[in-house]
């Protein structure tokens, strides 16, 4: 089931760098013997087992895929030689690479200018986001909407920065009235917009955020570690699309390669329009910055080891699949859009179901029809596992019962979160699983409807 044929391209390119190497006198690297290794792979092999399928398109549940052939393969070659992009004498190579594929992102959201650069995650590069926000606007509120990732609200609260919740609409963005009043109550700093939310995939309504911005003057910053590369899906529906068309008039953008964009963890990258906030990151370092006059990536980042590999991955990536409207990276996010509308479609055909909004990107909400929310949400866990018996692997989310309340009817509303099944169809080959995993749904389902 797994993917081996692709070590064979792994030794003809390990030739190849080891080419690059070749003036240097031979030497025995001191590595414990093959047996002792491969008997330690075993055990490890033996360890990873116990995971779920993240690979195999019955995994339905989380945001979790594997990277990309190609993205890891990068990954793996450049781990011969380790390559730490903090700064030039570290990874020379992959520290252009990794300016190459960040210009690349920057591009793809229409920014002709900009400074930026990969990191660990989503978490980090807001942190970076946001640390940057504080330095511009000391002591000012940061807003997000209550659907917005939990991180930005424990960020602020490291930053020592005021963090504000914005309410939710019923279709899970940011209300944009309860925004306006945040805001006339003034000392905002900073608005996230969050471009697909981690519950539901919602878009917040860039438009107007960025209306309000004309008038009250605050920063903006896009979290779009989940939903930045639907900005070139072809079959976005209107208001998203619009928002992703805004993306270039934002102050930063925050998008996570290592989710939609194929690869392995460990790969987070921020983007700010002004290229003039590398300054904040000033500081003096007597012994990293010594060889080389060129700007190190060290000078405008807060982590300082970071993977070289994760460059040289990213890079590889882009160069096979780039980041062009119609191309085949985005015709894949186009396919996850589909499957995700198909099994939203299906489900609310079914009478044993009650869906939420349509999904914006590739994320379905839905919860088993019951006499009430308390026990629709028992039912959610119940169908949970036993789908899970039949290895398709959903996930459960808490979500306000306000976002299903459309389509509740007779519902007893005797909770205000109703305890739901939501499923993340990551990756491409989700469109042609679709009617399996429907299949698989109804059979676990048919199994606890009677309880
Ligand atoms: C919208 C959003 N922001 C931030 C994060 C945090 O990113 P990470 O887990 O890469 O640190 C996530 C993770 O799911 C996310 O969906």
């Amino acid at each position: 089931m797994l993917d081996k044929g692709s070590l064979r391209i792994l030794g003809e390119a390990l030739e190849k760098l080891d080419a690059g190497f070749a003036a240097l006198p031979e030497f025995d690297a001191r590595v414990p013997g093959a047996e002792r290794i491969a008997e330690t792979l075993a055990a490890t092999a033996e360890r990873l087992q116990d995971n779920y399928p993240y690979f195999h398109p019955l995994y339905a549940g989380q945001m979790l895929k594997p990277p990309h052939p190609v993205a890891r393969l990068a990954y793996a070659l450049a781990q011969w030689i380790n390559p730490n992009n903090h700064a030039l004498d570290g990874g020379r190579a992959s520290s252009a690479m990794e300016k190459e594929a960040v210009a690349g992102i920057a591009e793809m959201f229409g920014w002709k200018e900009h400074t930026g650069h990969l990191c660990g995650g989503g978490t980090m590069a807001n942190l970076e986001a946001l640390w940057v926000a504080g330095q511009l606007a000391p002591g000012k509120k940061i807003l997000a909407s209550e659907q917005a990732h939990y991180t930005h609200a424990r960020i602020s609260g490291v930053l020592e920065l005021p963090f504000v919740a914005v309410a939710s609409d019923a279709r899970g963005r940011m209300d944009i009235r309860k925004l306006r009043e945040h805001i006339v109550r003034g000392d905002v700093g900073t608005v996230v917009a969050t471009m697909g939310t981690t519950a539901t995939g919602a878009v917040d309504p860039l438009a107007e955020i960025l209306e309000l911005r004309e008038k009250h003057g605050f920063r903006v910053h896009a979290d779009a570690a989940y939903g930045g590369y639907f900005g070139l899906a072809g079959n976005l529906g209107g208001e998203a699309r619009r928002g992703f068309d805004l993306l270039p008039r934002v102050d930063s953008v925050v998008i996570d390669p290592h989710k939609h964009g194929l690869q392995p963890y460990g790969c987070g990258c921020v983007l700010f329009g002004d290229p003039g906030v590398g300054k904040l990151y000033k500081h003096d370092s007597p012994y990293t910055y010594f060889s080389s006059k060129e700007m190190h990536l060290g000078e405008i980042s807060l982590e300082c080891s970071r993977p070289g590999a994760a460059a040289a991955a990213l890079w590889a990536t882009q160069k096979l699949l780039p980041l062009g409207k119609g191309g085949e990276f985005a015709l894949g996010l186009e396919d996850c859009r589909r499957a995700a509308i198909d099994l939203h479609e299906r489900l609310d055909k079914d009478a044993r179901f009650v869906v939420a909004f349509p999904p914006e990107l590739d994320i379905v909400v839905f919860a088993p029809r019951a006499a009430s929310v308390s026990e629709a949400s028992e039912r959610s866990r119940r169908i949970f596992e036993a789908a899970a018996r039949r290895n398709l692997h959903l996930a459960v989310a808490e979500l306000p019962v306000s976002f299903f309340a459309a389509n509740l009817r007779q519902m007893r509303k005797d909770r205000a979160s109703l305890t739901c099944l939501r499923s993340v169809l990551m990756k491409p080959e989700h469109k042609e699983w679709i009617g399996r995993i429907w299949e698989i749904l109804g059979e676990a389902t048919t199994e606890c409807m009677g309880d």
